[in-house]
């Protein structure tokens, strides 16, 4: 099965292009829309690159699978499903996000009911990509709405493990939980050792490449899972978050990615505003 994958490197995200050979269809997950804070401007080159490869390959796109609600990037789903087409599709766990936050935002006309979404996925579903089929598996921690897609023997795994010797994802986000993400860091662990584990970011140092992928047998030497179980893991995974800042972009990314990547609507001056609570999350 074919993998192209990108890094926004302004956000430390991947985006992964999949497709099925013999029929062309393809799937993308995790599209980033480019946001400039301080300007408060969108922008998508990153995705439009995605969509010029797309259209070189001669691929029909057919879904685009976000594997949880980022609180690091604004999601490009919306952008590449009115320039492509294709679904869009997310955990049937994502209205307990989107309640989660609703009162922060206090966004009144939200639906809380995922209807944003074209597809609300849940364990043990299966996806056709052509001959290829996306098994859906329910990985939560970092959030309750995180999934992996299953696609032959590689897994692309959203935010649980990062590289092997950065760590896991953090799981003090309204709804994460530390013990649920053990759980799904040794589900991932169960399949085989060469299975590829396709990462959602990497932080490289400077000057060095980001890692994409790793295997199952890499993440059993993981760092952050060098104690001797669930309790080791669960204290360490606490304190490190602990000592975490909120990511620079969660309240305009949560607000935009609870809704599909779908930008406020224009006020009657003709601009869209995104809100910034005051004092709801982070310490
Ligand atoms: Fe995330």
């Amino acid at each position: 099965m074919p993998v192209n994958t990108y890094f926004d490197p302004e956000t430390s995200s991947f985006t992964h292009l999949v497709w099925d050979d013999s029929s062309r269809l393809a799937a993308i997950i995790d599209p980033v829309l480019n946001f400039n804070y301080r300007a408060a401007r969108t922008s998508s080159q990153s995705a439009d690159l995605i969509i010029d490869e797309l259209k070189q390959l001669g691929l029909e796109l057919k879904y685009i699978l976000e594997t949880h609600a980022h609180a690091d990037h604004l999601s490009a789903a919306l952008h590449i499903k009115k320039h492509c087409g294709g679904q869009t599709a997310v955990s049937a766990n994502m209205p307990q996000v989107q309640r989660a936050f609703e009162n922060v935002f206090n966004l009144d006309d939200m639906a809380t009911d995922g209807s944003q979404f074209d597809l609300l996925l849940r364990e043990g579903e299966r996806l056709n990509l052509g001959e290829l089929e996306i098994e859906i598996l329910e990985t939560p921690g970092h959030t309750p709405a995180c999934l992996s897609y299953k696609i032959g023997t590689a897994i692309f795994i959203g935010d649980t493990f990062f590289a092997p010797t950065y760590g896991t994802a953090r799981a003090d986000f309204p709804g994460g939980d530390a013990p649920a993400l053990y759980n799904s860091l040794q589900r991932l662990l169960s399949f085989d050792d060469a299975t590829r584990l396709y990462l959602c970011h990497d932080y490289p140092k400077p000057g060095e490449a980001p890692q994409a992928v790793s295997t199952v047998a890499e993440q059993r030497n993981n760092i952050h899972l060098q104690g001797t179980g669930a309790d080791d893991f669960i204290q360490l995974r606490r304190q490190r978050d602990a000592q975490l800042d909120m990511p620079a972009l969660i309240l305009p990314a949560i607000q935009v990615n609870i809704c599909a990547g779908e930008l406020p609507r224009a006020e009657d001056n003709g601009t869209a505003y995104l809100k910034i609570p005051l004092n709801q999350i982070g310490k």
